[in-house]
């Protein structure tokens, strides 16, 4: 790993995820999460203050990126319940079938390599009623932002750690086996549109 990815990366994509409008949509989701809880891409923990105490008794957080994990210690300290980091990607996900009852994953599909591996390991670990809640950047529905997003991707991707602007989250949630209960779209206010299309919403293994 290079000195850019493993010391730069990590505190601009920290910076990046603590916008304003980032942090609204992180309200509008994570307090939905309860019980066994594991988080996907937990990255810098900017959800950590947003999970509801009394709906949460245990939080697994999973992510390849320890020095992520390392800025998040404040937040991590903080919380009422256990908390627990395990370092390996999404596609691995150490975990027994239905053993948890919220997978919560944000801002991570758009750059998990093999995201529809990911989102089968998500269904497999989920207990019977659980969810999958999510909230996600990706492709846009209008065709001159597709474009834009298209184009930018290469670049973006190189320098923003694998992030991809256009990958469509409600074909790779079908695709990895989940069922789409509820979802809202719109582009975040006060964010350039090719990467501001948000999707957010929560799905059942199909
Ligand atoms: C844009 S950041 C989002 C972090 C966090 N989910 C948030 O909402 O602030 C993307 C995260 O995906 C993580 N990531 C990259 N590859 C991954 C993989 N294969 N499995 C799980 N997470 C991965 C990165 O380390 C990074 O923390």
């Amino acid at each position: 790993m290079s000195f850019y990815e493993q010391r730069i990366l990590p505190r601009l994509i920290n910076c990046a995820c603590g916008t304003a409008p980032i942090m609204k949509q992180r309200e509008k989701v994570v307090p939905q999460a309860r019980g066994t809880v594991l988080e996907i891409g937990i990255g810098t923990g900017h959800n950590l203050p947003f999970y509801d105490p009394t709906r949460v008794t245990r939080l697994i957080g999973l992510d390849p990126s320890g020095t992520s994990w390392k800025l998040a210690g404040g937040r991590a300290a903080q919380l009422a319940f256990d908390v627990e980091f395990i370092g390996l990607p999404s596609e691995r996900i150490p975990l027994d079938d239905a053993s948890v009852d919220t997978v919560l994953v944000t801002y991570s599909l758009c750059t998990i390599p093999d995201a529809v591996a990911a989102l089968r390991g998500m269904s497999r670990v989920l207990r019977p009623g659980g969810k999958l809640i999510f909230c996600e950047h990706g492709k846009a529905p209008d065709t001159d932002v597709c474009k834009w997003q298209d184009r930018i991707n290469p670049l973006w991707s190189k320098l923003l750690g694998g992030c991809n602007l256009n990958r469509d989250i409600q074909g790779l949630l079908a695709a990895g086996g989940f069922h789409i209960e509820q979802m809202d779209t719109m582009y975040l206010p006060g964010t350039p549109r090719f990467t501001g299309y948000n999707v957010w919403g929560s799905a059942v293994p199909a």
